[in-house]
């Protein structure tokens, strides 16, 4: 094997946004140089299906199956993109990391379910696939989530305590300490309760920079009714979460409960719509906020990752609340939408140099563990 090989990396996670894909090369230790990227938005029929998936119904495993081929040949188009960016062929590729769609994640349960077609990405792409990384730690009795504080540590790590905020769907921290083994968990949703809430009020999928949402007053009454309603919050780690308790229920029974009238959006104007956005996005700030102070009380900085870092007015509340000073992953070189994906090409690494990147200090699993399944090119 010579000292730098090269890898993909294929994200899409819990927003149901699309796909961000990374090439890299990684050095003998496993250190990243990123090469190309790119992302493809999800087609709105996709992005129905999968979020429809998200819960049960009529002949949920066949339309599973076919929409995790679907999936794929747009992951297989994303790979194109990447690759002809750096003018790389797919036979220069040591393989590539695919999360696929997480449509159930029930560790509790003992499954977490990502839907994927690996064979299929192997065919499309003649690149080998690794896949299926979650499931082994949640077999060794872990959550199988966050994956990435190895990761986080490998990249961001740095003489002081620093914190990665991860603002996806959902949100994860990872504490970094120096000479310490990383710490993370997820904290609670990011931007899949602002996404819905949005997407409900004004059709558009996500609240683009902030803005819609800025214009309005996040409501204390219903922002204390929120974090005292959900016991998850108050639980200690390890813990991960996803739209099997984040959903459009979860939302509609607790604004429901605080006398908003869900059913009849002519009910609600358009300055109390913002206001719940502003309370939603304010839900985000305050749990994540919370956390940093009971986990990472000497935290000297909070670096910022994910679709959410451009939100700006999420980022203006983490700037006003934080403990330390807030920026964004941009500062150390790495795109706030590469984090992830990148963090799956460096899964993809391990898997194949027998490195067990499980992380039982942050999942909760019984051992380290190599993760993932490998279909050959
Ligand atoms: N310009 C923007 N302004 C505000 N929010 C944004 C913007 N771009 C992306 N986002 C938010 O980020 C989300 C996607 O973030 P991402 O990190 O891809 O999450 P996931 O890993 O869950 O797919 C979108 O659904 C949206 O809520
Ligand atoms: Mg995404």
């Amino acid at each position: 094997m010579t000292a730098t090989s090269l890898y993909i990396g294929l994200m899409s996670g819990t927003s149901l946004d699309g796909v961000d894909a990374v090439l890299a090369s990684f050095d003998s230790h496993g250190r990243p140089t990123l090469l190309s990227r790119s992302s493809i938005d999800f087609p709105a029929a996709l992005q129905a299906e999968l979020l429809a998936l998200n819960t049960s119904g009529l002949d949920e495993l066949g339309r599973a199956a076919l929409a995790a081929n679907t999936l794929v040949e747009l992951y297989a188009q994303a790979v194109e993109h990447t690759l002809a960016l750096a003018k790389v062929s797919p036979t220069q590729i040591s393989a590539l990391g695919a999360h696929g769609q997480t449509v159930r994640h029930r560790p509790d349960l003992g499954y977490t379910l990502q839907l994927n077609a690996p064979a299929l990405l192997a065919e499309l792409t003649g690149i080998s696939v690794i896949a299926d990384f979650r499931s082994r730690d949640v077999a060794a009795g872990g959550q199988g989530a966050p994956l990435v504080p190895i990761f986080h540590a490998g990249i961001f790590s740095a003489p002081h305590t620093r914190v990665i905020v991860n603002l996806g769907g959902i949100a994860n921290i990872t504490v970094l300490r120096p000479q310490q083994s990383p710490f993370g968990f997820d904290t609670g949703p990011a931007n899949v309760l602002m996404d819905m809430w949005c997407a409900q009020h004004t059709g558009r999928h996500f609240d683009q920079d902030g803005a819609w949402g800025a214009a309005g007053k996040p409501d204390v009454g219903l922002l204390s009714a929120l974090l005292e309603s959900e016991p998850w919050f108050a639980r200690s780690a390890p813990k991960s979460t996803g739209r099997d308790l984040f959903n459009h229920d979860w939302l509609e029974k607790r604004l429901t409960q605080f006398g908003i009238n869900v059913h009849d959006p002519e009910s609600l104007t358009d300055t109390e719509k913002q206001n719940i956005q502003a309370t939603l996005r304010r839900l985000t700030a305050e749990t994540m906020t919370q956390c940093v102070r009971l986990y990472a009380s000497d935290a000297r900085e909070v670096l910022v990752c994910g679709g959410g870092a451009r939100n700006k007015a999420l980022m203006h509340d983490l700037q006003s609340m934080m403990p330390c000073p807030v920026r964004t992953t941009d500062s150390e070189g790495i795109g706030t939408q590469d984090v992830e994906a990148l963090a799956f090409a460096w899964l993809a690494w391990a898997h194949q140099h027998g490195v067990a990147a499980g992380n039982p200090a942050v999942t909760g699993a019984a051992g380290q563990r190599i993760l993932g399944a490998y279909w050959p090119a």
